[in-house]
């Protein structure tokens, strides 16, 4: 057939992949087609409506740099990344639960020794993270990474910070012998996803809010176990019923214990009142790791 009509066009596109040779590739595209073609039937997508979702999508290309990651931010509030991590980190092993990696992470933060400042520096209430890295089993994983990152207690992140070139509240800290952890940051704050690009747009056309509960992040890895992206979200804060990427999940929320100025929990003394957070991570072997 040469000619196609609304509803053959699907079959005939999916019949150009008779040649391709990677199963996985031709299963994902025949399905990427059918559902594509699905939505603009079923919406009856005018040219105009085209014609917006491609500059929308050009402006979201257009948007990323090597610091800002639009494409991310836009599958994150419309709750693909975390369906993604849903589907391929199952909770069913023990281990704790993953969550969205969002738009800030930095690689290669400097390693610290334990019990570091992470946040020489910056504004925020001076907060003690402290507890375990686990195997599912409960045995304690010694020399386990963790890496480290979060905006301060504004809200801002390093990379949006005018004029900041380095990195702020972050850094990489392993476990000791015994599988303990432990430095200080800043107890984080909600804030809002970046609302000045085509994203931004979209929300508010949407009548949503941008704002994310306050959280820290980290990846939490060991030898031979499955590395895990995650959070700690800070109980009570705001936003946690509504998170704008869909990320929060009630066993990654911590309890910010509050303390009057005096000594810190390593003697140090802290002239300003702060917070002791204590929490586990427990990772599941890298063999079990299933669909
Ligand atoms: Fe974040």
């Amino acid at each position: 057939m040469r000619e196609f009509d609304e509803k053959s066009i699907t079959g005939a596109v999916i019949e150009r992949l008779a040649e391709c040779n990677d199963p996985r590739f031709k299963q994902v595209m025949s399905s990427l087609v059918t559902h594509l073609h699905d939505f603009v039937r079923d919406v009856r997508l005018t040219e105009s409506e085209w014609m917006t979702a491609i500059q929308f999508l050009t402006d979201v290309g257009r948007t990323c740099t090597d610091k800002r990651q639009e494409f991310i931010l836009l599958s994150d509030t419309l709750g693909v990344s975390v369906l993604v991590i849903t589907l391929n980190h199952p909770t069913d092993h023990g281990s704790v639960d993953s969550t969205v990696m969002g738009p800030f992470y930095w690689a290669d933060a400097p390693e610290r020794a334990l019990g570091s400042n992470l946040a020489e520096g910056v504004k925020g209430e001076p907060t003690f993270y402290s507890g375990r890295v686990l195997g599912v089993d409960g045995r304690p994983l010694p020399n386990a990474l963790l890496d480290i990152w979060s905006g301060d207690g504004e809200g801002n992140y390093d990379m949006q910070i005018p004029g900041e070139t380095g990195m702020k509240a972050r850094g990489r800290i392993r476990t000791d012998a015994q599988g303990r952890y432990r430095f200080r940051s800043i107890k984080p704050t909600y804030y809002p996803v970046p609302t000045d690009g085509p994203v931004g747009v979209m929300l508010r056309k949407m009548g949503r809010h941008p704002y994310r509960p306050g959280h820290i992040h980290m990846i939490v890895s060991a030898a031979g176990h499955a590395p895990v992206t995650t959070h700690l979200f800070v109980a009570n804060s705001r936003y946690l019923d509504s998170d704008a990427v869909f990320g929060m999940k009630e066993s990654l929320v911590a309890r910010f214990d509050r303390h009057p100025a005096g000594p810190g929990p390593d003697g140090e003394p802290m002239d300003t009142p702060f917070y002791t957070v204590e929490y586990d991570f427990r990772l599941r072997p890298a063999e079990g790791i299933t669909g």
